[in-house]
C-alpha cells in the first residue's frame, strides 16, 4: 500500500520521460500531452533553454538562500512580471492558492485602510481559487467546501457574466472592497467571460472604488494568445494572481498589484520562506523570455484555432458546446464523461475532464500545428465512440 495520502483519484499511469509535447510511461508507451499538467508545462518537456537555465542555477550552488538578503534573480523576474502584467509590485509565492490568498489579504487590507470594518469580496459561482480555508471559501463549489466548515466569512457570490447582480450589490452593500474573478473559469468547465462584461465589471469597480482582482492562475501566461485575459478586454486590473504556467513546471505563484492596490502591503504584512527563491526565479525568467522570443502567444492563437475549428466541424453538432480561447479549450458533453480520460490514455492522449462533463485541453504552448491536428485526430473517434455507446444504452 502506498503511503501517499489519498487526496486524488489518480490514473494508474506514471510518466517517466518527456520531450516537447510528448510523454513516455514506465512501459515505454508514448503519449501526446494536451494537458501540460493542467496548464503548468508552458514550454513542454526538456526544452533545451529551460533545462540549461535550471541546470546552471543548480550548479551555481545558490538555490534557495534566504528572503533576508537581496535576490537579484527575484528582482529580474519581478521586472519581467511587472512588464507583462502592466502592474507595479510582485509578491512571489509557491502556488496558485498562495497567490489568491495574498490577493484576498490585499483586498481586506485595502478595505480596512478605507475604513471598512469587515471588508467583503464579490466572487463568482463555479469559480475555483484554491484549497486553503480562505481560498476554498472564495471558491464557488460545494464539493470543494464540504467538510471544512466553518468557512471564512466575507465573500458574496454572484453568477458569472451577470452584471446586474453586481450592480445590485453595489447599491446596497457598503462593505465590498473588491471583485475577484477567473476571467476564464478552468476547473468550473472552461467558462469564458464575455469581454464586454469584463469591461463593464471594471467600470463598476472604478465607480465604487473596489479592487478588480483577476485570478489568471490557469488562463494567464500567454495561453489565450495574449499574456492575460484582461488585455483582450483592454484594461488593467488592480491585482493579478498567477501560478501554474508562470515557471513551466517549477512551483511558483505571484500576487501582482498596481493601480488602486499599489502600496497596500507594507513590510511585515506578508511573507513566504521559499517565495521568490533563485531556482524558481530562474524558471520564471526563462519561461517569460522564451514565450516572447519563440512567439508562443501567436502560436497559441494559431494552434488553438486549428483545434477549436476542427473539433467544431467534426463533432460540433453532437456535443453541447465547444469553447475556449487560444490553447484553453473545453468540449462540453450532454452527460458526465469522466471515463474519456482513461480511453484517451489508452489511445495515447492526455486530456482531462472537469465539472463532470467538460473535456478540458490545456496543451504546452509549444505545440505545433501538426501536433494540434493529431490531438483532434485522437480525440474525435473517442468522443464519437462514447456518444454511440450512450445512444445504444
Ligand atoms: C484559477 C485558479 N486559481 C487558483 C488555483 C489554485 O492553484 P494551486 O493548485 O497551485 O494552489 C487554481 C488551481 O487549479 C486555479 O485554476
Amino acid at each position: 500500500m502506498s503511503h501517499v495520502m489519498n487526496t486524488y483519484a489518480r490514473q494508474p499511469v506514471a510518466f517517466v520521460r518527456g520531450e516537447g509535447v510528448w510523454l513516455w510511461d514506465e512501459a515505454g508507451k508514448k503519449y501526446l500531452d494536451a494537458l501540460a499538467g493542467i496548464a503548468v508545462n508552458t514550454l513542454g518537456y526538456a526544452h533545451p533553454r529551460f533545462s540549461k537555465a535550471i541546470n546552471d542555477r543548480v550548479k551555481s550552488g545558490v538555490v534557495p538562500t534566504s528572503t533576508l538578503f537581496r535576490i537579484p534573480d527575484q528582482e529580474a523576474a519581478a521586472d519581467r512580471v511587472a512588464e507583462i502584467t502592466g502592474l507595479d509590485e510582485v509578491f512571489f509565492c509557491n502556488s496558485g492558492l498562495e497567490a489568491t490568498e495574498a490577493a484576498i489579504k490585499v483586498a481586506r487590507k485595502y478595505g480596512h485602510d478605507k475604513g471598512i470594518a469587515e471588508p467583503a469580496i464579490i466572487v463568482m459561482e463555479k469559480a475555483f481559487h484554491g484549497r486553503s480555508l480562505a481560498t476554498l471559501s472564495a471558491t464557488g463549489s460545494r464539493k470543494v467546501q464540504a467538510g471544512f466548515e466553518p468557512l471564512v466569512q466575507g465573500f458574496v457570490r454572484v453568477p458569472l457574466n451577470d452584471l446586474d447582480a453586481v450592480r445590485q450589490i453595489a447599491e446596497r452593500n457598503r462593505s465590498i472592497a473588491a471583485v475577484m474573478i477567473e476571467p476564464i473559469q478552468g476547473e468550473g468547465g472552461i467558462n469564458v467571460s464575455r469581454l464586454e462584461y469584463l469591461r463593464d465589471l471594471k467600470k463598476v469597480c472604478d465607480e465604487a472604488g473596489w479592487l478588480f482582482i483577476s485570478d489568471e492562475v490557469q488562463c494567464g501566461m500567454g495561453r489565450s494568445g495574449k499574456w492575460f485575459i484582461y488585455q483582450h478586454a483592454g484594461f488593467q486590473p488592480d491585482v493579478v494572481a498567477l501560478a501554474k504556467g508562470l515557471a513551466s513546471g517549477v512551483p511558483v505563484g505571484a500576487c501582482v498589484v498596481g493601480n488602486r492596490a499599489k502600496g497596500v502591503f507594507k513590510p511585515g504584512n506578508h511573507g513566504s520562506t521559499f517565495g521568490g527563491n533563485p531556482l524558481a526565479m530562474t524558471a520564471v525568467i526563462t519561461t517569460i523570455d522564451t514565450i516572447k522570443e519563440e512567439g508562443l502567444m501567436a502560436n497559441s492563437t494559431r494552434v488553438g484555432e486549428i483545434i477549436l475549428s476542427s473539433l467544431k466541424s467534426q463533432i460540433g453538432n453532437q456535443v453541447a458546446d465547444i469553447r475556449g480561447m487560444g490553447l484553453m479549450i473545453g468540449v462540453e458533453l450532454k452527460e458526465p464523461c469522466g471515463e474519456l480520460v482513461e480511453h484517451a490514455l489508452d489511445a495515447g492522449l492526455v486530456i482531462n475532464v472537469t465539472a463532470d462533463n467538460v473535456i478540458r485541453m490545456l496543451p504546452p504552448l509549444i505545440m505545433s500545428e501538426a501536433e494540434g491536428r493529431q490531438v483532434v485526430e485522437r480525440l474525435v473517434p473517442l468522443v464519437k465512440a462514447f456518444l454511440d455507446k450512450r445512444a445504444a444504452a
